[in-house]
């Protein structure tokens, strides 16, 4: 049946182009390759992405994952980003989307020794840009546990505004937990 509304972007848009490098301040975030597959385990071996990210991995599923990207971007049903600076992985940020609805959900974390500089509200902030400004989504969210601050501070930093509180949402490891829901719309100014 024909839908009565466009889509918000069409199909073809991201998975008809090569996936972008993305340059701000500083920052560059550029797609996963092999070589990040040391980077990749090690940051899976932290107990706080281990916690908030809810697994491990090993290095032949690294490789998976990497080579995963390529298939979900060119199906344009999520895309992933390698946050670097000056050459060195510091994080990982990337966007889980429906094109059609204009709609993209936001994840990330940052290597414990690059944690406390604004690196992830930075990367967020330069992949709103790019989402909301080249390829035309309308609203992007993040959830995020209500008993992870650091990760609450992220989403205010980069004027995602807290819209509810979506209750014994998501099971943890110890549990079930409350996730707040952030939003940002596109038009809204980031503030980092
Ligand atoms: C949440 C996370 C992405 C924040 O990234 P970041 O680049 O350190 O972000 P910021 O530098 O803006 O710091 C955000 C907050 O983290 C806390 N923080 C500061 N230094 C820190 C450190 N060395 N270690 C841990 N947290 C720290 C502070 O509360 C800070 O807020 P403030 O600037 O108002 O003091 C990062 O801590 C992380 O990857 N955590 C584990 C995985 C995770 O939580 N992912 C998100 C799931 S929704």
């Amino acid at each position: 049946m024909p839908s009565l509304v466009e889509a918000v972007v069409p199909p073809g848009t991201l998975g008809e182009v090569a996936q972008p490098v993305i340059r701000s301040e500083g920052l560059v975030l550029r797609p996963w390759a092999e070589s990040d597959i040391p980077v990749l385990v090690g940051a899976y071996q932290d107990p706080d992405i281990q916690r908030w990210h809810l697994r491990m991995m090993t290095a032949g599923e690294a490789l998976v994952w990497v080579h995963s990207w390529t298939g979900r971007w060119a199906s344009e049903i999520a895309c992933d980003w390698a946050v670097e600076i000056e050459g060195k992985v510091h994080g990982r940020i990337g966007l889980r989307l429906k094109l059609g609805e204009g709609f993209g959900e936001v994840g990330y974390w940052v290597l414990p020794a690059a944690r406390g500089q604004g690196v992830a509200p930075k990367a967020l902030a330069a992949l709103s840009e790019w989402a909301f400004d080249e390829v035309g989504l309308h609203r992007l969210e993040l959830q995020h546990s209500t008993q992870n601050v650091s990760s609450c501070r992220v989403a205010e930093k980069a004027d995602y505004l807290l819209e509810s509180t979506r209750r014994s949402s998501l099971l943890h490891v110890d549990g079930w937990h409350d996730m707040h829901v952030h939003v940002r719309i596109a038009g809204a100014a980031a503030a980092v």
